[in-house]
């Protein structure tokens, strides 16, 4: 039977990268594809005598239906942790979302008409694009280089795009080239933002995972207009599968945000928002913290250095000073996808994300990302010394693109 289906569903399809990762679920593949936080960082002997003591003592609030905003105590100590990051806000400021994924949603569903404009990173987060396709917006880009959004850029597209509804942007350790806006561009992103009068939609996930200096003022800690709506999530700081998150944003947004996620699924999970509660009641959130960046810090030293001895000198990547990802920039003309397919998953067992999906105007195939996240040592230098030689045998090809 033919169905007519809505027309927001013209612009969702299979993603690519999910096809081209199934090809890589074989065993014996070195996969650098996930986005997934070390398992070893999870504090699972904490949740287990969390989950017990719960289901011991408060399982008639733990398994019932709660406010949809979010369970109080884990929105007070929400509203602590931003107190902390510099963002003052009160638990009732706090909405909790089913992790920062439903935010993007959400805020997609409460601003975009379908032919709005959005302006993102180039690249950018593919689950917000994933997440904003059913609203059908348009984009324009702003380039982004290693201290984050190029704000000249930013200046430009907002100019020959009056009216475009928000700035979308991962500040920190983005996903997927890693880099970390500067402070300098974090106030001209405000000031910008303040002069053609837009929203900014500000994604934090990986902000605590922050292995090198010293963290910069969020845009949210920063902004005296009332005009970020910040993310923020536990999925890296605690574990994903609680799949929690939360918005922060001025009143009158954070309230439609709230009609919307009762109407998306009620409330998130009281269970998981007990547990989340009491490990941040009766556990040390920042030794938990130092132990998870101490694991993923290793695990970032040791692909970069193997990157750096064993990689093409024509690949550029990021030196990420947090989060999960590092960039790979080939010579224009090389196609990343064609290599992983062709080469990489087949010849090498190896395999990454190509970049061109993480596109949302113009994809560029010479880009890949890789994630060291969870991987041991052997598997870190030995599949990254496999690609790296997957790319030296391509890079014939490299070095006559290059030219
Ligand atoms: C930039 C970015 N935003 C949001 C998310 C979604 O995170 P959550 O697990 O909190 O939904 C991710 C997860 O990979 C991400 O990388």
């Amino acid at each position: 039977m033919a169905r007519s289906f809505a027309q927001r569903m013209n612009g969702v399809h299979p993603s690519a990268i999910r096809d081209l990762m199934s090809l890589a679920a074989d065993p014996e593949i070195i996969s650098f594809g996930g986005g997934f936080p070390d398992p070893e960082s999870f504090p699972s002997e904490a949740f287990a005598e969390i989950l017990s003591e719960q289901m011991a003592s408060h399982a008639k609030v733990a398994l019932q239906y709660s406010a949809s905003e979010g369970l109080p105590s884990l929105r007070s100590h929400i509203a602590d942790l931003m107190g902390i990051d510099g963002i003052q806000c009160a638990a009732d400021d706090v909405l909790v979302l089913q992790g920062a994924q439903q935010g993007l949603d959400l805020v997609a569903k409460l601003m975009i008409d379908p032919g709005d404009l959005i302006v993102t990173e180039n690249p950018t987060f593919i689950g917000a694009l994933v997440a904003f396709a059913p609203y059908q917006p348009r984009y324009a880009v702003a380039e982004l280089d290693e201290d984050g959004v190029n704000t000249d850029d930013l200046e430009r597209v907002l100019i020959s795009n009056p009216g475009a509804k928000f700035i979308y942007t991962v500040p920190d350790f983005q996903n997927p080239t890693g880099v970390t806006m500067s402070l300098e561009r974090r106030r001209r992103l405000l000031e910008l933002a303040q002069i053609h009068d837009i929203l900014i939609l500000e994604d934090t996930p990986y902000r605590t995972l922050r292995y090198d200096g010293s963290s910069l003022p969020s845009l949210k800690s920063l902004d005296t207009t009332g005009r970020v709506i910040h993310l923020g999530s536990f999925s890296k700081m605690l574990a994903p599968a609680l799949r929690l998150g939360w918005v922060i944003a001025p009143a009158e947004i954070l309230r439609k945000l709230a009609l919307l996620k009762l109407a998306a699924d009620t409330q998130c999970s009281t269970l998981n928002m007990s547990v989340a509660s009491a490990f941040l009641d009766e556990y040390d959130l920042t030794a938990h913290t130092r132990r998870s960046v101490q694991i993923h810090k290793t695990q970032r030293d040791l692909a970069l250095e193997t990157i750096q001895h064993t990689f093409p000198d024509t690949i550029d990547f990021s030196k990420p000073d947090g989060g999960l990802f590092i960039w790979l920039t080939f010579p224009k003309g090389f196609d990343a996808g064609k290599h992983l397919a062709e080469h990489a998953i087949p010849e090498d067992r190896v395999a990454y994300v190509p970049g061109a999906p993480f596109y949302s105007v113009l994809p560029e195939p010479n880009h890949a990302r890789l994630s060291y996240a969870g991987k041991n040592p052997d598997d870190l230098v030995h599949g990254l010394t496999r690609l790296g030689e997957s790319f030296h045998r391509a890079e014939l090809g490299l070095r006559a693109i290059a030219k």
